[in-house]
């Protein structure tokens, strides 16, 4: 088979899938240590394989005239211009499924530190104190309401079922839940839930979903845990919310600007923050190389895709 067609690898991806893609028909070109030779490689890239890192701009793609395809080992596709790629008629396909288990996960360990009260009680007894006071609530019985009702959540509300927690959840693209969670109004979410758990992708409409106004009609001390995206949430507004006490604490792993720059927000004593790390495991990542290598290994084949992201405002 010809190996002709050259994938260039823009981020780090599992070491396994990248052996793999090199036993395929291309030429593999690894240059996810060294981002500043991305420019020179891609003049005769056919396929380009990213995480998040690397931006799939206008730009790039200008500077990648023969590619036909674009691979984003993970889920979000935000650092991709899709309409660049679908006025050049690139295909972008991603992997959807590779990181639900961790990111859900995540999610489910935020609940808990935060109901629980746990870094407090972590740093109190770090520094020496000796504080058993009552102190922090069970997860069962509460409420989480989930904002973007897709695969993610969805497996979060399997996870919470055994602590009898209620469910809701918001998603103007999902009429029935067809579980046993109750598709509600974005409003009566946040009035109803103990935790708002943000799970959508990021849009131009839903910048800032979760602002001020939100914040307000959530119950007094209830919790906010971000692990989609942190366009979703006006930090500005959810800082005042926390340091008025109006909610008792969030849970961030994604930010509006990544590295974070706003510092006050991190160290507010109520606030959970870990870097971007929900698909980071071991498992998560070797799935998303797999996943990514094998649907670039069937586009080399001519084979159907199977993780083909649809073009802005229409089917291809
Ligand atoms: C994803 O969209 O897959 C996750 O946020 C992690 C990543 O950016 O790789």
């Amino acid at each position: 088979m010809s190996t002709d067609r050259v994938v260039v690898v823009a981020d780090p991806i599992d070491r396994e899938a990248l052996v793999r893609l090199g036993q395929g028909p291309c030429r593999v070109v690894d240059a996810s240590g060294d981002p500043k030779s991305l420019p020179q490689h891609l003049a005769d890239a056919w396929g380009l394989i990213v995480r998040s890192r690397t931006k799939v701009t206008k730009e790039l793609l200008a500077s990648a005239p023969r590619l036909e395809i674009v691979a984003r080992a993970g889920v979000g596709v935000d650092n991709v211009d899709l309409n660049a790629t679908a006025a050049r008629g690139i295909r972008v396909v991603n992997a959807p499924a590779a990181a639900t288990e961790s990111v859900a996960e995540l999610a489910l360990t935020f609940y808990l530190l935060l109901v629980r009260g746990l870094s407090s009680s972590i740093a109190s007894t770090r520094s020496g104190k000796w504080e058993r006071g009552t102190h922090g609530h069970e997860l069962a019985g509460k409420t989480v309401g989930f904002v973007g009702y897709g695969r993610i959540a969805r497996e979060v509300a399997k996870l919470v079922e055994p602590f009898h927690a209620t469910t809701l959840a918001f998603d103007p693209f999902v009429p029935a839940s067809g579980d046993r969670t109750t598709m509600v109004p974005f409003f009566d979410l946040l009035q109803r839930s103990d935790i708002v758990s943000v799970h959508a992708a990021s849009t131009e409409e839903n910048r800032h979903l979760l602002n001020a106004r939100a914040f307000e009609m959530m119950k007094p001390g209830a919790f906010l845990v971000n692990v989609a995206r942190g366009a979703l949430v006006d930090e500005a507004a959810l800082l005042a919310a926390l340091s008025s006490g109006r909610l008792g604490g969030a849970a961030l792993d994604v930010y509006e600007v990544e590295p974070p720059m706003n510092r006050e927000l991190l160290a507010h004593p109520n606030v959970i923050p870990t870097p971007h790390m929900g698909a980071s495991t071991h498992e998560a990542q070797a799935r998303a190389g797999t996943d990514t290598v094998d649907e670039v290994l069937r586009a080399l084949r001519g084979e159907p895709l199977t993780a083909l992201v649809p073009v802005p405002g229409g089917s291809r």
